[in-house]
This record gives structure tokens, sequence and C-alpha cells, in this order.
């Protein structure tokens, strides 16, 4: 029998999700009315926020304040440190983004080509593939969809290995990664967006290779 009343109870609750938002009445120090700030708001016109770390508070309006949303609010923090910090890239090293055309991955991608970096995007539309070429900056970018063989594609893209994978998916492109990368190499183990829905996780059969090409897998914070 289903309860119809408890249905509609979790379908009307706002969505959850990060934005920027002004402050109209505060009970904490660290805040006044006035203030801008980013970080965990719902999706509805007036969120409370109980949790103070949940917010950040702008202090530079100089920029749109929808750059809070993405470059300088949570895809970017987790852009930045997920690669300059657990990957340390090199100039001329081979890196390789999967999700590449997602709020994270198109930003990992811009600061590769930043440090001088060889850039591959994976993605799954011709629309993102193009767009990573041609407006981030990606060296080369491919349909994940359209490959027959995950693994002879990334050889096709990267006939020397790689030597930073930033993972967003998880599953067979980890797998097919795996076996692509070089001695020394370093992953961000940013997101598994494959696996999340699924009731069993896909096994991953060559993780042996982290140790035989002496990997460092890092976990995202
Ligand atoms: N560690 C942290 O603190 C942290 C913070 C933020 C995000 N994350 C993780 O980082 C990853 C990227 O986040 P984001 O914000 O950039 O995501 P996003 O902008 O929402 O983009 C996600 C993209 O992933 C791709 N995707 C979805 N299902 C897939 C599947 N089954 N296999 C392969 N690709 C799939 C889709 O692109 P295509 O059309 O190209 O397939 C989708 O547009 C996610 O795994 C997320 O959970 C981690």
């Amino acid at each position: 029998m289903w309860d119809f009343s408890l249905c509609f109870d979790v379908m009307l609750q706002p969505i959850e999700g990060l934005g920027v938002a002004k402050v109209v009445d505060s009970m904490h120090l660290n805040f006044k009315k006035g203030d801008l700030v980013w970080g965990g708001t719902k999706w509805e016109e007036y969120s409370i926020v109980n949790d103070p770390q949940l917010l950040f508070k702008i202090q530079d309006t100089d920029v749109p304040l929808s750059y809070y949303t993405g470059i300088l609010g949570m895809p970017g923090l987790t852009a930045y440190v997920g690669f300059y910090d657990i990957c340390a890239p090199k100039k001329g090293e081979y890196v390789f983004v999967s999700a590449a055309a997602g709020a994270v991955g198109q930003l990992v991608g811009q600061f590769a080509k930043l440090s001088g970096c060889y850039v591959v995007g994976s993605a799954g539309t011709k629309e993102k593939v193009d767009l990573l070429k041609s407006k981030f900056g990606f060296d080369e970018a491919f349909n994940y969809k359209e490959e027959q063989d995950l693994d002879a594609a990334l050889k096709r893209y990267f006939p020397d290995g790689i030597d930073i994978y930033f993972e967003n998916v998880g599953g067979k492109m980890l797998e097919a990664v795996l076996s692509n990368m070089r001695l020394n190499g370093r992953i961000s183990a940013c997101g598994m967006i494959s696996q999340y829905n699924l009731e069993q996780g896909d096994g991953v059969h060559n993780l042996s290779q982290i140790i035989a090409k002496d990997v460092n897998e890092a976990i995202g914070r």
C-alpha cells in the first residue's frame, strides 16, 4: 500500500544545491544583514541555513556573482585542489580528464593547459567534444560512447602513456586508464559518477597496475 502523503512530502522538498545569496537576517556573529555569501543554499527564494560552515562570505564583488557557482565556488576549488595539490603537474606531462565537459572537468583541462601539459578529455556527445577543443583549449577530446574499446582509444591519444588522470567517472574508464598509466603517474580520485546509481558497482580488474606503475592515487577532498 503506497503512502501518498509521504511521497508528496518528499517531492515537495526544494532541491539541495550550492548558490549565491544575500543575508537578510543572521543570528551568527560572522554574518550580518546585507552580506553576500556562496555555499549550501537550496533552490528556493529564501533559505534558512543552520550550519554556518556551509556558507562562505563573498569578499570580491568586482566579478559577476555567478562566478561563485563555478570557478570561484565549489567546482573551482575542487578542480584547483584536485589538480594542483594532488596531481602536482609538471610542464609537458600527459593529462587525461574524464567527464571533461562537466563543471569540474572543464576547469581541470584549462588548468592543465596553463601548466603547459598536453590534455585530452572524454565526454558523451559530439557537441561537448567540439566544445572541449574549440572553447576550453583541450588538445584532443573523444566521445567515450562511440568507442568500442576504451583501452585502444587511450592508446590512440596517449601512445606514451598518461602521467595524470583526473578521475570523475570510475568503472570501465578507470580500468582502461590504469593500463595506460606511466611510471610514477598520479590519479586524483575526484568522483565516480558512473557508479553512483548502480545496485552493484563495476569491478575494476587491473588494480595491481597501481603498484606496478607506482601510481599515487589520492582521494579528492
Ligand atoms: N571530491 C569532491 O569534493 C567533488 C566535488 C565536486 C564534484 N565531485 C565529483 O566530480 C565529478 C564531476 O562533477 P561535476 O560537478 O563536474 O559534474 P557535472 O558538471 O554534473 O557533470 C557530470 C557529467 O558526468 C558525465 N556522466 C554522467 N553519467 C556518466 C556515466 N555513467 N559515465 C560517464 N560519465 C557520466 C556526464 O557527461 P557526459 O555527457 O560527458 O557523459 C555529466 O554531464 C562527479 O563524479 C562528482 O561527484 C567531487
